[in-house]
């Protein structure tokens, strides 16, 4: 990967984030495993999506942008903390939610509380989304302003070198520590997360397969953009796999549906909290621990596995109703 360090990067994570053994769950449930604890990032109350904003703030000041559109739910991760990053590096924030305004809590509180530039699509598809950054953009570039756009989620091949580079953190503790594990756990939402790792195991020949747990999309349509940002983010990079491997997904965890909390999820959260004092958010991280905890009681994973703590702290407080 000759390009990763000659990418522009912000740094914004407090790396390498700390690769912990789970004694007390690993004994519940029957399978080793290990904490890679991107809960625990550094900026805002850390995340996974900070890895990406490195790259994309960097993209934004080398291209000599003022401000950063972007949007989602308004209790998303990714928008927050996108808006969080843009003020570290002196951009204006502006978010782009669907829906309607709601109570701030979690999140939305988070995102008003920095003094991001809030607006709601009044339509209920996520897709509206999409429509409203860039009618947003360019109503900004047509009033002199320098906008830097970002689709949701931060899902593209260059938010997705953020996982590639983590791979090679976490290459690093593994030969470390000696530990060889046969998957890493995730959960995965629109993919960038996900296709870092692949791009990342595939570069370094790395000895587990990589396992996302659907928390929004249908399998397919994880596995597709999976594949397809894993290639953009190593033709990116300047690789060219040579061997490509599948995408594993696994599906049924979606409880009732995305951006919401599931009882599956829920008692795997306690279980995480209550033996390893940590706490899982509720729609990304409890729905693939869920998946876990399944699978490791079905007898059908072979540890050790290592499992990506993904934040999303601040939904915790968002309530039942919060919307990603
Ligand atoms: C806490 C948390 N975990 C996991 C994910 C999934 O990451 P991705 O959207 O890259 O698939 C997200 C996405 O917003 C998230 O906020």
């Amino acid at each position: 990967m000759k390009h990763l360090v000659s990418l522009p990067r912000i740094p914004l994570v407090a790396a390498a984030t700390p690769l912990q053994p789970a004694p007390r769950l690993s004994a519940e449930i029957g399978v080793e495993v290990w904490f890679k604890r991107d809960d625990l990032t550094g900026l805002g109350l850390g995340g996974n999506k900070v890895r990406g904003l490195e790259y994309l703030l960097g993209d934004a000041l080398d291209q000599g942008c003022d401000c950063l559109v972007t949007g989602a739910g308004s209790q998303s991760n990714w928008a927050m903390l996108a808006a969080l990053a843009a003020r570290r590096c002196g951009l204006t924030p502006y978010l782009v939610f669907y829906g309607s305004r709601t109570r701030p809590t979690g999140n939305l509180l988070l995102s008003e509380f920095l003094g991001a530039d809030v607006r709601f699509t009044g339509e209920l598809e996520r897709a509206s989304v999409d429509a409203g950054i860039d009618k947003l953009g360019a109503e900004l570039s047509a009033a002199g302003r320098r906008p830097y756009l970002v689709p949701r989620g931060g899902a593209t091949p260059l938010g997705a070198a953020g996982y590639v580079r983590a791979s090679m953190e976490l290459a690093e503790q593994l030969m470390a520590t000696g530990l060889a594990p046969s998957q890493l756990w995730l959960a995965t939402g629109s993919c960038g997360t996900q296709a870092g790792l692949v791009a990342g195991s595939r570069w370094l020949h790395s000895p587990y397969d990589v396992v996302g747990v659907s928390v929004s999309r249908p399998v397919d349509e994880c596995v597709t953009r999976v594949e397809s940002l894993a290639r953009g983010a190593s033709s990116l990079l300047g690789f060219s796999p040579d061997d490509d491997g599948c995408v594993t997904v696994l599906g049924g965890y979606l409880g009732q549906g995305y951006g919401r909390g599931s009882l599956a999820g829920d008692a795997a959260a306690q279980l995480v909290a209550r033996t390893e004092g940590i706490f899982l958010d509720p729609v990304f991280g409890a729905k693939a621990m869920a998946a876990l905890v399944d699978a490791a009681r079905a007898g059908s994973v072979d540890g050790p596995v290592v499992f990506l703590v993904s934040g999303g702290a601040p939904t915790l407080f968002a309530g039942p109703k919060g919307s990603l």
